[in-house]
This record gives structure tokens, C-alpha cells and sequence, in this order.
């Protein structure tokens, strides 16, 4: 059942795919990853480290920013962040071996589409070129927006089912929870004295999903988060974050808690990487009904539909009154949404598909479509129903992806109690 093939060879951005792509809006989704030795010592940390030198492409003139939401200005800096990832992408095929990367999903539902091109599939890229790689089950932070964490060890074993049947490499890679490994959980607390709560207030993400909280009141641990994440990427001391741009901030915050603990208790050596992020342009799918494909809404074809489920929905995807189908994002986002996963599937333009189509509107849209996404989903999906039939299979993943976090933690602890003079 193990090390089964990668489902996803190819290298990240073809040409068009690059041109075409933006950030999703909330992709932590975005990635790229790993490979291992299973060495407990950190990574080179020569490679992280501002690179304020960089230039490049901009993000806005020469990039259509199709489905873009959020901040049109810079104010995330993401376009440092994309120059800087470009300079890694080559880093990582000179010597893979550099780099440790940690990434991770929130347990609050199964992985769908977007997920799969916006991250899984680079993940798993990462991981085939012989990165190092943690994927985090984020289960604490689902609290951040709701009071209770429901169906928790559901959603805990559907994301490992997704994970391995995308081509995650447990042999490989480590994949662990949050609440098992209790010393990265209490990082957190040198971590939250390093950082004042002004720039806990202005950190645009948080502000947005309180915006968007389903919670009464704003919890503590929605402000604190950000700290916790820091947690998650230094405990294992990754050099390297695959985020999409919604996690700039967050990733910023790392780095300023890595530099100001070295400054404070280094004594002249850093304990801490200040990692990078590697901004992946994954293009930004819509769900079926036009709005943010999302685990909640209903909207989205997940990697465990089956091929009707995924016909059904399809056929109810939002389109226009415009018979002849034309790839055109800005004015056409609902058709353009379908040409590009359709495209994507494919591994073709989407104005390629959508001249296959032409004026044979939006039915034989949508029947391409859903044969596109049958057809790449498949070998996942069987991969899928195999490890389902195995729970027992699942949990040991797990047991041992834990287990192996706790070590790499603890030993991250020892090394900070040791800094801060708090061994006795
Ligand atoms: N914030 C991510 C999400 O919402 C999950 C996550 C938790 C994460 N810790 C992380 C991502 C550390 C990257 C690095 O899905």
C-alpha cells in the first residue's frame, strides 16, 4: 500500500498555466514539497533570509489576475514574495536537500479541486524532487473560528486519506496533529512574548476571518494564531513555507519571531531559520456557484466524489447566456472557471478547450468538463477507496507521523529551554 506513484509528475506552472495563474485567496493551499532522510537536525538555514534585493515580474500589468479577490496593491508584498520564489524554485532543484518545508490543512472537511492544484499536487512535487516535508493536520486551529471543532477525527482521517491518495509519501514525509506533539504547542509561549499585540491587531488575515467568523465573539486564540503558527513552521525548524498570499502575513510573523528569539537568547548562534515562503501560482478555481470554492459551501468537487456526484455537480455549475464559449476571466468568470479546471485536467490551454468547444455552449462545456475531471480524478479516487478499506492503516500513519513530530519537537525544545536559561 505504500509508496505508490506520484499522481502528479509534472513540473509546477506549465508556460500557460504561469502566465494565467494568481494566488488563491485562502491557499495555504498553495504549495510545494518534500523529501526525506528523516534526519532530526534542522535544514540548512543559508537559504532563508530577506532577500530584499529582489525583483521581478509585479504582480499586477503583466499578471490578468483572473479570479483575483483581495487587496489589489501590494500590501502583502507579494511581489518580493514571488520574485524570492522564483530565485527558490531554482534553489530547490540545485539541491533539494536544503530545504525542510512545513505546510498543512485545517481538519474541518475533505480536499477538493482547488486544494489539488492549488497545493496538493506541488506538495507532492516538492516531495518527488527530494524535499523534506511536514504536513501539519492543523486540529487546534480549527477553533479559531468556531466554538467547537465538530467531527474531528473524521475530518483528521479524511485528510490523511486525501494526502495518500494524492501521492503524500508517509515513508517520506511526516504527517502529524497539532494536539499530539505537546512541545511544539508550547513554543507558543516564548513566542507570544516576542510579539506585541499591535501587530497581533493588524494582521490583514486575521482581520478578514474575523470578518468572516462564525463566532459570536472573537476568541483569543483568533488573534493568537498567527503565533501558533510560527509554532508549527520552527519547531521542525523549516526553511521553506508553500503558501498562497492570504499567508504572507502570517509567514512574516515567523520570521520577525525567529530573528527577534535568536536576537534575544542566541547568544551569538541562531536556534531559529527565518523561513521563506514559497509563493506558488496556483490558479484561483471557482466553486459552482460562482463564488470561493469551499469545504463548506457545497460547491466543490472534492477527491472523494465518485463520477456521478461530480457529474451532478458539475451540471449545476453557473454559467452565462452566451452560447459561444470564449476564455475570458474578467467578464466571463463562471465559463472561465470551468475552461480552467477543465484546462488544467487536461494539462492544455484553456483557450485551447474552450475553441474545441466553440459555439456548442454550455452543456458541452460542462460534458467536457466532467469527463476532464473523471479522468485526472480517477487513479486518486481508487487510490483512495483502497487506503478507506485500511483504517487501521490510517492510524499508524498517523501514530508514527506523531511520533516523529514529538522527537523533532522535543529536541527544539530542549534547545530553546536551553537559550531562555529555563532548564532545571
Ligand atoms: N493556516 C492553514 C490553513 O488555514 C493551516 C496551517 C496551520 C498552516 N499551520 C500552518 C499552513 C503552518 C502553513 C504553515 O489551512
Amino acid at each position: 500500500m505504500r509508496n505508490r506513484a506520484a499522481s502528479d509528475g509534472r513540473p509546477l506552472g506549465v508556460p500557460w498555466s504561469r502566465a494565467r495563474a494568481i494566488p488563491a485567496a485562502r491557499s495555504t493551499h498553495q504549495e510545494t514539497f518534500l523529501n526525506t532522510t528523516g534526519q532530526t537536525t534542522g535544514p540548512d538555514t543559508s537559504v532563508s533570509g530577506p532577500d530584499t534585493s529582489a525583483s521581478g515580474p509585479g504582480p499586477s500589468a503583466s499578471d490578468p489576475g483572473a479570479f483575483a479577490s483581495g487587496p489589489s496593491t501590494d500590501t502583502l508584498g507579494v511581489s518580493a514574495a514571488r520574485a524570492r520564489s522564483a530565485t527558490l524554485e531554482k534553489l530547490i532543484l540545485e539541491n533539494p536537500g536544503r530545504f525542510r518545508v512545513l505546510t498543512g490543512d485545517r481538519p474541518t472537511g475533505r480536499l477538493h479541486l482547488g486544494h489539488y492544484f492549488g497545493t496538493l499536487r506541488n506538495r507532492v512535487r516538492l516531495q518527488n524532487l527530494g524535499v523534506e516535508m511536514f504536513v501539519i493536520i492543523a486540529d487546534y486551529q480549527v477553533l479559531t473560528d468556531r466554538d467547537v471543532a465538530d467531527n474531528l477525527t473524521e475530518h483528521v482521517e479524511e485528510l490523511v486519506l486525501d494526502y495518500l491518495a494524492v501521492g503524500v509519501d508517509p515513508a517520506r514525509g511526516t504527517i502529524f496533529t497539532h494536539s499530539a506533539v505537546p512541545a511544539l504547542n508550547q513554543l507558543m509561549l516564548p513566542f507570544l512574548s516576542l510579539v506585541s499585540v499591535a501587530e497581533l491587531n493588524r494582521n490583514p488575515t486575521v482581520k478578514d476571518e474575523i470578518a468572516h467568523s462564525r463566532q459570536s465573539a472573537v476568541s483569543g486564540l483568533m488573534f493568537t494564531y498567527p503565533v501558533h503558527q510560527a509554532a508549527d513552521i520552527l519547531f521542525c525548524k523549516a526553511n521553506l513555507v508553500p503558501v498562497g498570499q492570504d499567508q504572507l502575513p502570517h509567514l512574516e510573523l515567523t520570521r520577525t519571531v525567529a530573528r527577534r528569539f535568536n536576537d534575544r537568547y542566541g547568544s551569538g548562534t541562531a536556534v531559529f531559520p527565518q523561513p521563506d515562503a514559497l509563493l506558488s501560482s496556483a490558479p484561483l478555481l471557482l466553486g459552482t456557484d460562482g463564488t470561493k470554492m469551499s469545504k463548506s459551501r457545497g460547491n466543490a468537487v472534492t477527491l472523494a466524489a465518485d463520477a456521478d456526484e461530480t457529474a451532478r455537480l458539475i451540471k449545476g455549475a453557473k454559467t452565462d447566456p452566451e452560447r459561444h464559449i470564449t476564455y475570458d476571466p474578467a467578464t466571463r468568470p463562471e465559463v472561465s472557471s470551468l475552461l480552467l479546471l477543465a484546462a488544467l485536467c487536461q494539462d492544455r490551454p484553456p483557450q485551447e478547450v474552450a475553441a474545441d468547444i466553440g459555439s456548442a455552449g454550455a452543456a458541452a462545456l460542462k460534458k467536457i468538463v466532467t469527463e476532464a475531471v473523471n479522468e485526472c480524478l480517477a487513479p486518486i479516487r481508487a487510490r483512495r477507496a483502497e487506503y478507506a478499506r485500511d483504517r487501521a492503516y490510517l492510524r499508524q500513519v498517523l501514530r508514527e507521523g506523531n511520533e516523529r513530530a514529538r522527537g523533532v519537537a522535543d529536541a527544539t525544545l530542549a534547545e530553546v529551554r536551553t537559550a531562555m536559561n529555563s532548564r532545571y
